[in-house]
């Protein structure tokens, strides 16, 4: 299926591009050596209503469709990927997930300021012990009168620093397995929530990446999100949508290199021509370009179905599993172009092939997306 753009998807791409390209662009690299979080950035994002974009405007958001969504994150992603990670976790996975579970007290105090991008969210699922499977992870929330008391370690948590309030999984029932986890709503400030380790990552370096403890930390009846033993079913939610944003992330990042690509092989002369008339190159800018449209398509085709409220979650795997194992063979090949100066600091190939390799890793792995896609397929009885 082709995807004919409306005026109103490629006037936001062409805002965002122009934008990203001018502001996010500039200090990408500096930020990679820095680590410096781009908050002044994300003001200027939410001034263009780039942090709830798929939230109603009656809660801050902007009302925009899941196409034009991902549109908007892969220019943010062609020019700084760790710009990106925030902007699809606060989006598809934060605000999404308080819009369709919250409250309406929630969404008042919390998804009016998230989706207007006056505080950053995290989510918290993934523990020491428990990534690929979180039915096994360990924070356990006891009820105590009007309170649950809350204990326990999440790991890998995007903004954990600089977010403002949490979405974190825990165990009310131990004995009822992804029925006895649920799901709670933490502001930064409750005391025992601790902001622990910060990772020091190989790649997306301007995005904090922590631990968030949990040491009795007594939190309100209030602030449970769904009802008790929802908490599973609800990050799988979450991820789904998570998954659409990290493909359309992949195909930014892969973007940025095969641009970056094409023009180094037109400037860079070897045997007396530029590298681009040889053959071994030109095959490869070809095959580049083939996997970046199939990736493209299958980000559509699952963003698409989410715009229409058909179930989502097979398309969104496939396309996350494609497009992020896509940009990691893109990035590589732009190196490999570059030559010794693609394994160099001075060409942007380097960092773009750092920070993608994680793709296939969040939001679960590729081998995780295989185990979705085949249980969907053989769960659904659907042709492939
Ligand atoms: N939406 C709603 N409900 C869902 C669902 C979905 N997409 N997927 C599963 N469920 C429901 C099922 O219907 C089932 O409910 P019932 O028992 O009522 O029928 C229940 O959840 C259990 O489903 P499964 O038996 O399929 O679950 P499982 O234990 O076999 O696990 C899994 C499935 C796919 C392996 C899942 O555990 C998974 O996705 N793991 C990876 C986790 C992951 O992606 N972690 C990344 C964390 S976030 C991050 O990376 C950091 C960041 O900030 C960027």
């Amino acid at each position: 299926m082709l995807f004919k753009l409306t005026a109103e998807q490629l006037m936001i791409q062409n805002m965002v591009r122009e934008f990203s390209r001018k502001v996010i662009a500039a200090t990408a690299s500096e930020r990679d050596k820095t680590k410096e979080f781009p908050a002044e950035n994300f003001k200027q994002m939410a001034e263009l209503g780039l942090m709830g974009m798929m939230i109603p405007e009656e809660y801050g958001g902007e009302a925009a469709d899941a196409i034009s969504y991902v549109l908007a994150l892969s220019e943010i992603a062609y020019s700084c990927a760790s710009t990106s990670v925030v902007m699809s976790v606060q989006n598809s996975i934060v605000c999404e997930t308080f819009y369709k579970f919250g409250t309406e007290d929630q969404k008042q105090e919390f998804l009016v300021p998230l989706a207007s991008g006056e505080i950053i969210g995290a989510f918290g699922l993934t523990e020491p012990d428990a990534g690929s499977d979180p039915v096994s992870q360990e924070t356990t929330a006891i009820r105590d009168g009007d309170h649950y008391i809350l204990n326990g370690t999440k790991r890998f948590i995007t903004s954990g620093k600089n977010s403002k309030v949490a979405l974190v999984t825990a165990k009310t029932d131990e004995s009822k397995g992804h029925k006895g986890i649920s799901c709670f709503v933490i502001p930064k400030g409750t005391p025992g929530l601790i902001v622990g380790h910060m990772e020091d990552k190989m790649g997306l370096r301007a995005s904090d990446t922590t631990d968030l403890i949990l040491e009795n930390c007594k939190i309100p009846v209030a602030n449970i999100l769904g009802k008790e033993g929802d908490g599973f079913k609800i990050a799988m939610s979450g991820l789904d949508s998570g998954r659409i944003g990290i493909a359309a992330q992949s195909y930014g990042v892969a973007m940025a290199a095969f641009d970056a690509a094409v023009k180094y092989v037109k400037n860079r002369k070897q045997f007396g021509v530029a590298i681009s008339k040889h053959q071994a190159i030109r095959f490869q800018i070809a095959d580049m370009a083939t996997k970046i449209e199939a990736a493209k398509q299958l980000i559509f085709s699952a963003a698409s179905l989410k715009d229409r409220k058909k179930p989502y979650t097979r398309e969104a795997s496939i396309a996350k599993l494609f497009a992020s194992e896509m940009v990691n063979e893109v990035t590589a090949r732009a190196i490999q172009m570059h030559g010794g100066y693609g394994f160099t600091k001075d060409y942007e190939v380097e960092r773009f092939y750092r920070d993608a390799r994680v793709f296939t890793i969040y939001e679960g792995t590729s081998e995780i997306q295989r185990i979705v896609i085949s249980n969907q397929i053989l769960k659904d009885k659907r042709k492939p």
